[in-house]
């Protein structure tokens, strides 16, 4: 695809994600007036709501009607059945609300996340808050960039130049507690929360001693921290490809680094394929993602790595 078609595609997702971020206000201003009721997906932790689905419907409609011959891939529509694998064609992919249990408790950490496949590489991201009024857009080698009321021109990211990281000591890192609950599932992720934040002077074998520990509840938001640089890393396993493929292009475009898998962190902090989102990764529903750390690429890609691979000590992985 030519310059002037992405383009085209990236201001529409702009100016889409506006149109959904209005809908998901005034679903918020509905569902207080009436007292509202949400649905259960998988539990009592995995929450949807009359205005992801209407969000979705409308963006979906929308899209197709704009670009007739583009593919969609939505939380909703997944969960109502709807497959699509990613190929070669231009594809969206869309959470219509990320922060669902945000948006039912009115905290504002929710956001309509747009993102754009083409040719199977993550192309155009856009992440937009409405209650905080906050857009981030990134579109593949054009930088990423944050507005929001204070700021209402966009700023590049991350929003000051990258600082030293030479120790996981000195990190602020993002987990979730995600919505599966099971025991084998809870166990192993509390040994890795423990191995995160634990003081190994203090008793707790193998522990990195991060400084800071944030879960905000959204894993599109997330990744925009990291790319603005005011999370050092986000790690979370059994997110979707919809909560994430905006906020890769946002991150990478920051000079972030994405990986996913343990396994496949491992082969990308040896290889040459470092940061390389392939449709597998972006699917694999294991995700990592470090902020910039040095303007200079090669020095980045080697601080990056270096924490990646300390902070994989910590992580004993499970299937979600
Ligand atoms: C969830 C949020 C949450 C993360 C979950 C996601 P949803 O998305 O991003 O922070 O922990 O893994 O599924 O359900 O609010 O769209
Ligand atoms: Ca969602």
């Amino acid at each position: 695809m030519d310059e002037a078609g992405i383009n085209e595609i990236y201001a529409f997702a702009i100016e889409l994600a506006r149109k959904a971020g209005r809908a998901i206000v005034d679903g918020s201003s509905r569902r207080f007036s009436s007292a509202a009721g949400f649905d259960h997906k998988k539990n009592t932790a995995d929450l949807v709501t009359e205005t992801d689905q209407a969000v979705e419907a409308l963006v979906k409609r929308e899209i197709s009607t704009r670009f007739p011959d583009h593919a969609f891939i939505g939380e909703e529509s997944w969960a109502a059945g709807e497959e699509h694998a990613l190929d070669n064609q231009v594809t969206w992919i869309v959470d219509p609300i990320d922060g669902t249990t945000n948006f039912v408790h009115a905290f504002p950490y929710t956001c309509i996340s747009i993102g754009v496949v083409i040719n199977s590489v993550p192309t155009i991201g856009v992440v937009f808050a409405p209650f905080m009024d906050t857009m981030y857009q990134g579109c593949l080698g054009k930088g990423s960039f944050m507005s929001s009321p204070h700021h209402p021109a966009p700023r590049r990211l991350p929003l000051v130049d990258p600082t030293p990281l030479d120790d996981l000591r000195q990190a602020l890192v993002a987990f979730e507690w995600g919505s599966d609950r099971r025991v084998e599932v809870l166990e192993r992720k509390l040994d890795c929360f423990r191995k995160i934040t634990g003081d190994p002077e203090g008793g707790i074998a193998g522990g990195k001693m991060v400084q800071g520990v944030r879960s905000v509840g959204s894993a599109a938001l997330n990744f925009c921290h990291v790319a603005s640089g005011n999370l050092d890393l986000y790690w979370e396993i059994g997110c979707w490809a919809w909560d994430v493929c905006a906020g890769v292009v946002i991150a990478q475009e920051a000079g972030a680094a994405v990986v996913g898998s343990k396994d496949h962190a491992e082969r990308a902090t040896k290889g040459d394929e470092f940061n390389v989102v392939t449709p597998a990764v972006l699917t694999g529903r294991k995700y990592t993602v470090i902020r910039a750390i040095d303007t200079d690429k090669a020095k980045n890609d080697q601080a990056q790595k270096h924490i990646l691979n300390e902070f994989y000590q910590c992580i004993t992985e499970w299937d979600p």
